[in-house]
């Protein structure tokens, strides 16, 4: 099987928590892999632990935020490998604060990180897909993007400004075959909720995340999901 058949997908924070589980479960399907984040030792760790797992991955460095940066990572790949049918941008920052407290360079920063980011990413590979007339450009998002929760004001304002940004990407493109998804977890069973001594039946495995944006991309040519939300279980109510 080339790869063209097998399909190459890029894994935007490919060394992060979600984005090692992300980059293994579509690696594992078939998928050759390259992994995009701006620490190269992180990202030389995550590639060896999907090598040792049978995976063909690579990686490169780049400043999501950093337009020029972004283009020019996506151009050494998409020179490698013009099977490139699948981005995944699972880069991002998440902070606490309250909607009257958000410092002024926080709001800059955190928009700057959950949707520039993906701006700069979809201007970078959006016109590779498009020309090939498909694939599949995934962004994850947050259950916090829908509102309503206390202590996130600046980072549920960006993810709900992210759910705005994918749609308006998606009118533009889905008549040239390209499809846009919006995967939005509820917290994920990542190294930080672990140390915050939350109850782990209340958190999301990661793999089921990995196993959305598997779902999303895996549908027939055509068809797309638009957003996939996924809730964890709220804590016990006492009765
Ligand atoms: N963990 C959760 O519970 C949870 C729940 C819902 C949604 N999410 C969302 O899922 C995404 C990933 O979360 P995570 O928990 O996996 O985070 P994480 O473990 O902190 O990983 C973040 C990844 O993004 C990369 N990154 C950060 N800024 C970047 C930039 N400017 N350019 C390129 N790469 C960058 C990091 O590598 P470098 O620092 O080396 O660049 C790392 O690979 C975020 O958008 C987050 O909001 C997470």
């Amino acid at each position: 099987m080339d790869a063209r058949e097998r399909g190459y997908a890029v894994v935007v924070g490919g060394s992060g928590d979600l984005g090692r589980a992300i980059a293994l479960r579509l690696g594992t399907d078939g998928r050759r892999i390259t992994l995009l984040a701006r620490d190269e030792e992180r990202l030389r760790a995550a590639v060896e632990g999907l090598r040792a797992a049978g995976v063909d991955a690579s990686h490169q460095v780049a400043d999501a935020t950093d337009r020029a940066s972004v283009l020019a990572a996506f151009e050494t790949a998409a020179k490698d490998a013009p099977a490139l049918d699948l981005v995944v941008h699972a880069a991002g920052l998440m902070a606490t604060d309250f909607a009257m407290r958000a410092a002024p360079e926080r709001w800059a920063k955190m928009l700057d990180a959950n949707l520039v980011s993906v701006a700069n990413v979809a201007a970078a590979v959006v016109p590779h897909l498009r020309r090939a007339g498909r694939g599949t450009f995934v962004a994850i998002g947050s259950t916090a993007g829908h509102g309503g929760h206390p202590g996130l004001a600046s980072y549920a304002a960006s993810k709900a400004a992210l759910r705005s940004y994918l749609a308006t990407l998606q009118a533009e493109v889905l008549r040239h075959g390209v499809r846009v998804t919006l995967v939005s977890p509820d917290a994920v069973r990542s190294a930080a909720h672990q140390r915050s001594g939350r109850d782990p039946k209340t958190l999301i495995p990661e793999s089921e995340v990995a196993a959305a944006v598997a779902f999303a991309a895996g549908l027939a040519e055509g068809v797309r999901i638009a957003e996939i939300v996924l809730e964890s279980p709220p804590p016990a109510a006492k009765e």
